[in-house]
């Protein structure tokens, strides 16, 4: 599929059938953009704005056929023009180009204009997100026909007055392009079907990334023999039931290019890493790899299994942000910090051999865990984990990403993550890479009187707390594993699934959340 972006100055030899025009709440007179239409050509589409109620209220999209040069042009309500940004151009700019998709043209061309600001890289990046995530269809399944059905938004152009800033957009977009196949990697195989997922492909797929990145990533493999030995015996425990191995993948992006003193733990022999005062910050990205959860024992009802091979989506977003690292080149875009990432890949499966309710688990930092309900299994996962990477990888700060909690859709609705944390600054400056990059997410709290609904009678915890505050007890579970690293943790249950269908940049099915909110934060100074 070659869908491309063109930056071009002055008239075209060939108009695209379609035409953008951003239009705020004011008279459309007002609008510079529309200068380009003949007064006749104005006054229709004044009339048609008026008869179908168009005002340039954010969202609203009018299309309106037969505007030469054009076979028809988009209106999108832009709202007031001070409160105009380019994360709000982003999300606007997907809805047209979605509402284009849907009628089936090829071509569109937008124009520059003033409130799109002079920052031309983060203008590039932004049209190419845009244009490349409203774009995708995960149609691995559909015959060649249906196949056809699916329409594409092939080219699209940015027209500018000047020829100066053309290479600064171009770079942007290249960026921009980049990070979108990183989120086309990340919502595929969250995309693919559980019987063609499974903890040994998340392992192919970590080699493959390792394999294109000439050395700029390692990967490392610990197999069920290896955690045995290190003690992970929670994320062991969900495992046990299933008829497939469970793999704890390691990802390392050193930074040789700002880190001279970087080690990577080698194959069968993880070895702690120093710290030294010289070196860069270093962060460890965690992603919930349950490639099936079926609740295990405490089997899911069909309906709420249905969607199950979703569970991995953490993991996956983890390698799409991988996969854009080797992409990335860090003489333009210099990544700030030396990166793990870490998938505890396994599936949670009933069977004779099938971990039980009342059995007790001891995770990797010695503490024991009742386990009641099997199909609280991420938490298990994550807890050896958050204890590997805290022991032998010593970062400075820990983000795991997870399809946690129902309960996190309860308190948040479908499309908003839940973030959790125990670090003002790191959160703080989360929030604001999750705000730029247009993507919703809302601070719960640890609450720690909370703890008190994960005692045990028996052991060091219990794995489920109550009926209430599901998201806020199962962070608090993780946080018993952290002892003393900043740590954000992030519930993606609903945001990482487009469950409504909206047709917007999220696109059917998986989302990719996070995979652009954690590069823009991995760029930033
Ligand atoms: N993977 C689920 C959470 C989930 C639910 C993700 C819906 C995406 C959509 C998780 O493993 C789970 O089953 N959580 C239980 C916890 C409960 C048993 C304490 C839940 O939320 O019901
Ligand atoms: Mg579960
Ligand atoms: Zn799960």
């Amino acid at each position: 599929m070659d869908l491309k972006i063109r930056v071009v100055t002055g008239t075209l030899p060939i108009q695209p059938e379609t035409a953008i025009f951003f239009s705020f709440e004011e008279k459309l007179e007002k609008n510079q953009s529309l200068n380009f239409f003949d007064k006749l050509q104005l006054e229709r589409i004044k009339q048609i704005t008026q008869k179908k109620d168009f005002q340039g209220k954010e969202k609203q999209i009018l299309m309106i056929e037969n505007i030469a040069p054009y076979q028809s042009i988009v209106l999108v309500g832009a709202g007031k023009r001070s409160d105009f940004n380019l994360v709000k151009f982003k999300k606007f700019l997907a809805l047209a180009i979605k509402k284009i998709i849907g009628e089936k043209y090829n071509s569109a061309i937008l124009r520059y204009f003033e409130q799109l600001g002079k920052n031309w890289v983060q203008l590039g990046k932004t049209i190419a997100e845009a244009f490349y995530l409203s774009n995708y269809y995960f149609d691995f399944y559909k015959s060649s026909e249906e196949k056809k059905k699916l329409h594409h938004l092939r080219e699209f152009i940015f027209s500018v007055p000047n020829g100066n800033q053309i290479k600064k957009i171009e770079e942007g977009i290249n960026l921009g392009q980049i990070i979108s196949q990183g989120v086309y990697l990340t919502r595929d195989l969250v995309n693919f079907p559980a019987s063609q997922v499974h903890p040994e492909t998340l392992v192919e797929e970590a080699f493959k990334i390792e394999k294109a990145s000439r050395g700029k990533i390692q990967v490392e493999i610990l197999d069920e023999d290896e955690c045995q030995r290190l003690g992970m015996g929670a994320f062991l425990g969900v495992s046990q039931g299933s008829e497939r191995k469970p793999k704890f993948i390691i990802l390392h992006y050193p930074n040789r290019s700002l880190n001279s003193d970087s080690l990577t733990p080698r194959a069968g022999k993880i070895r702690s890493v120093g710290i030294s005062s010289s070196r860069i910050p270093r962060i460890c990205l965690i992603g919930k790899s349950i490639t099936f959860d079926s609740g295990g024992l405490s089997l899911k009802p069909s309906e709420a299994m249905e969607a199950m091979k979703i569970d991995m989506a953490g993991g996956a977003a983890v390698l799409g942000v991988f996969q854009i690292l080797t992409q990335l080149d860090e003489k333009i875009y210099p990544v700030n910090y030396e990166i793990y990432g870490i998938l505890p890949a396994c599936e949670n499966m009933p069977s004779g051999k099938a971990l039980k309710p009342g059995d007790v688990l001891q995770a990797l930092n010695g503490k024991t865990i009742e386990v009641l309900n099997t199909d609280a299994e991420g938490r298990l996962t994550l807890a050896d984990a958050l204890c590997f990477a805290e022991k032998h990888l010593k970062p400075d700060l820990i983000i795991d990403l997870a399809t946690l909690t129902g309960a996190c859709m309860v308190a948040l609705g479908r499309e908003i993550t839940g973030l959790f944390g125990n670090n003002k600054k790191w959160l703080e400056k989360f929030k604001k890479s999750v705000k730029e990059e247009g993507e919703e997410l809302w601070e719960l709290p640890l609450y720690q009187d909370y703890k008190r609904m994960l005692e045990s009678d028996i052991a060091d915890y219990k794995n489920v707390g109550g009926r209430y505050g599901g998201a806020i007890t199962a962070a608090l579970f993780l946080e018993n594993f952290v002892s003393k690293t900043a740590w954000l943790h992030l519930d993606i249950a609903g945001s990482a699934y487009n469950w409504d269908k909206i047709e917007d940049i999220r696109s059917k099915g998986a989302t990719g959340w996070g995979v652009t909110s954690i590069i823009n934060f991995l760029l930033k100074k």
